[in-house]
């Protein structure tokens, strides 16, 4: 049973401090759960505490003042009545009063605690009897909107290695997509351009999407790889819709909603996209919907649209709004909560998603989810930077000691 929670800060891959809680056993079993933190939030995700001074202070006084009473003694393979435990705690609708952060990292160190006092793997004790394979990776390779410094609109171009045999080939192949891209910019921009954005993508001096898509297609086809690699791009197209004037504002210009659908069709009848989300900003239910219907082949998939709340997956099911989800444990605060939308999504064949946020710590817990959950996807970033190639390296490593199917073939429905 638990016999400490402790809460104290660390800091995630921006430098921005971020709450990590640590489980203690009787057994003297320890294990930690870390809050990652995004900056393209959706408005109806669970509530981020942070102070005033950028600190999150009051979010680690919830889990050593609150949180930390509550759970001592308990049983912690119990995570469904630790996670309610703590929802009640809370009391709010969106956990602002102990804070989605306080509760998210509590509620993944239980369940590593919980699968280490059982001396299971991550994946195999979350998992359960489901069947584990290993989700295709969609590297953000290049990187716009506010997670760069560049003034590309659309926030991520993402390269997806669906016809491999393994994860691990498919990781290679990515890996030298993702240097051909980085050649690419250094020959036409220099190469003090190679820099990189937040999730570890490339972030060249662009402004324009069809620049940024026209790097990444040319990078693929120069491995030789566009029949086994398809293009995903996310959007995030909250961020750059004017709310005032009803526009999108992008490309140096602006579009209305409906040049928008047409700007979209347009992309996937010249690349081989196989993924987009978030492609128009969070309330526009009505638009994901026609775009779905017309783009047949694609997934369109909602982000800050559905922030991983079976509440407004319902709604997008009934205006049948997009054929993918993306899956964020922060954005809803529990794992038992994000577990139960997956399964949501998943009872009505709707592709999973299993997501890092933009800023990340070197936990690689997601891996494990992913793998726990049988997600079609895996969203991580970049093969750069630690805390996105921790999740990698887990894939990796959960492949070579227990040789689990790829899902990339799989997918070509
Ligand atoms: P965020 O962005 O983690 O900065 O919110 C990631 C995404 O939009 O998918
Ligand atoms: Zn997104």
């Amino acid at each position: 049973s638990i016999a400490r929670v402790h809460g104290y800060e660390i800091i995630d891959s921006r430098g921005n401090p971020t709450v990590r809680t640590r489980i203690t056993l009787e057994s003297g079993i320890r294990a930690t759960g870390d809050a990652p933190s995004g900056a393209s939030k959706g408005t109806r995700e669970a509530v981020e505490l942070r102070d005033r001074d950028g600190s999150v202070k009051e979010a680690v006084d919830s889990v050593n003042y609150y949180i930390s009473p509550a759970l001592s003694g308990l049983d912690v393979r119990e995570q469904t009545k630790i996670d309610e435990l703590m929802i009640e705690l809370d009391g709010t609708e969106n956990k602002s009063r102990l804070g989605a952060n306080a509760i998210i990292a509590t509620s993944i160190a239980v369940a590593k605690a919980a699968a280490m006092s059982l001396s299971m793997e991550p994946f195999m004790y979350i998992g359960g009897a489901r069947r584990h394979a290993l989700p295709v990776p969609l590297l953000n390779i290049l990187n716009g909107g506010v997670h760069a410094g560049n003034m590309l609109k659309i926030q991520e171009f993402m390269i997806i290695p669906v016809k491999f045999d393994s994860f691990k080939e498919a990781l290679m192949a990515s890996v030298r997509i993702y240097k051909s891209l980085k050649g690419l910019v250094a020959e036409r921009y220099g190469k003090v351009y190679t820099a990189l954005g937040d999730e570890g993508g490339i972030s060249p001096p662009l402004s324009v999407t069809e620049d940024a898509l026209n790097l990444v297609y040319t990078a693929i086809r120069n491995e030789g790889m566009e029949d086994r690699v398809y293009m995903g791009m996310d959007a995030a197209a909250s961020d750059f819709y004017n709310h005032e004037k009803g526009v999108y504002e992008i490309d140096n210009g602006t579009k209305t909603p409906d040049q928008m659908i047409d700007f979209y069709l347009d992309i996937a009848n010249r690349y081989p996209l196989l993924y987009l989300e978030d492609p128009f900003e969070e309330d526009d239910f009505k638009r994901f919907s026609e775009l779905q219907g017309r783009l047949g082949k694609v997934i369109v998939t909602g982000d800050d649209l559905y922030t991983t709340n079976v509440k407004y997956l319902k709604k997008g099911m009934e205006t049948k709004s997009t054929k993918g989800v993306i899956v964020k444990a922060n954005q809803i605060g529990t794992l038992t909560e994000t577990i139960q939308f997956f399964d949501m999504a998943k009872e009505n064949s709707i592709k999973t998603v299993v997501s890092h946020r933009s800023g990340e710590t070197e936990d690689y817990f997601i891996a494990d989810l992913s793998v726990a959950l049988n997600s079609d996807f895996i969203k991580t970033g970049a093969p750069s930077r630690g805390e996105r190639t921790s999740k990698y390296n887990r894939l990796l490593e959960i492949e070579n000691d227990h040789g689990l199917e790829y899902q990339g073939r799989k997918l070509l429905w």
